[in-house]
């Protein structure tokens, strides 16, 4: 093996049932299961060439040298799957985010789901969308949820190779729209690995997990029915759920500011209105806002005159990560 190269494209995607916290750290196996959609147009795409010359990894972010720490992140990656293909060749990384870093957007689940596919097919290893996702679980969990397209649902598993993600609607499905008000571009203080790592010292983190399943089961119904009504109280719910969990681990996690909680009481407001509107949060202050495509425009238009708000990204359903044509 001298050169082999090949390219990958994934979205970023959004939880609607959380992940937070893992049953086991080192294989990132989930306390719980969740249901995300690939956000279009928010992605990454990754160049991963292996070449017998290079001493060690490089990775290349946005066109310049990555930091010493997301290079080992990278390289340990490389390194599960070289495993299976039985090589220890060093590889060129470059990867390139469509969104700005630092934008308030999380960008580990589309670098690990586009790097998993574009390391994969330069090393020449057939694997099946189950294995590309177990196999991106590793770099990041909601990595996984961008190899299927669409709407996801990762499935806890009881091991590595049964916890993987899977499509349970394509993206035209449902025509919802993710709203990503943007309040705060700071880079967050506690990330989410030491976060998932906090999880089991909150009180509230077993009553959260043992609920998952009946909020899996309504989530999962009211997107196959395309039913906000449903849908809105229980992605609600949940994201409130888990950062309750945060708020009350040791040492607490606090991600909100003053203007996320704004946004949530606004969001509230404008359902009691008659909007199809609902709020989601990751770990960040930024305010997810899912709307039906019917009321996109004027959900837009409200949120950017809420005090506070510095951008609104739009993001439709998108495709599962794939590989492209450098
Ligand atoms: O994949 P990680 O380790 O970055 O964790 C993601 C955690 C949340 O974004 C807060 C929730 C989720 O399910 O995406």
């Amino acid at each position: 093996m001298t050169s082999l190269s090949a390219s990958a494209r994934s979205c970023s995607n959004i939880a609607f049932i959380k992940y937070w916290g893992n049953r086991d750290d080192a294989l990132r196996l989930p306390a719980n299961g969740s249901i995300s959609m690939n956000l279009a147009g928010i992605e990454t795409i990754t160049r991963v060439e292996f070449r017998q010359e290079l001493e060690v990894d490089q990775f290349i972010l946005n066109g310049a040298l990555a930091d010493a720490a997301a290079t080992r992140r990278v390289s340990a990656h490389l390194d599960h799957l070289r495993k299976i293909a039985g090589t220890a060749v060093k590889a060129r990384v470059s990867s390139t985010n469509n969104f700005p870093t630092g934008a308030g957007i999380a960008s580990s689940a589309s670098a690990f789901s586009a790097l998993t596919v574009a390391a994969a097919k330069a090393l020449g290893l057939d694997l099946e969308e189950a294995e590309l996702s177990y196999m991106a679980r590793l770099g990041s969990g909601s990595a996984c949820r961008s190899i299927p397209s669409g709407f996801v649902e990762w499935r806890p598993g009881l091991d590595h190779v049964s916890s993987y993600a899977v499509s349970i609607a394509p993206p035209e499905h449902w025509d919802l729209v993710d709203l990503v008000a943007i309040v705060s571009t700071a880079h967050k203080e506690v990330g989410s690995t030491g976060g998932h790592a906090l999880a089991p010292t909150s009180p509230l983190q077993d009553a959260r997990v043992r609920d998952a399943e009946r909020r899996l089961d309504e989530c999962r119904r009211a997107i196959l029915e395309r039913d906000f009504k449903a849908f809105a109280p229980i992605i609600e719910l949940d994201a409130l759920m888990m950062h309750a969990v945060m708020m009350t681990s040791q040492p607490a996690l606090i991600y909100w500011l003053p203007e996320t909680l704004q946004l949530i009481n606004a969001v509230r407001a404008w359902r009691g209105e008659g909007l199809d509107v609902a709020f989601t949060i990751d770990a960040g202050p930024n305010v997810h806002v899912m709307a039906t495509a019917a009321n996109c425009l004027e959900v837009e238009a409200r949120l950017k005159q809420q005090p506070g708000v510095i951008n609104v990204l739009k993001a439709r359903p998108g495709a599962g990560a794939h590989a492209v044509q450098a």
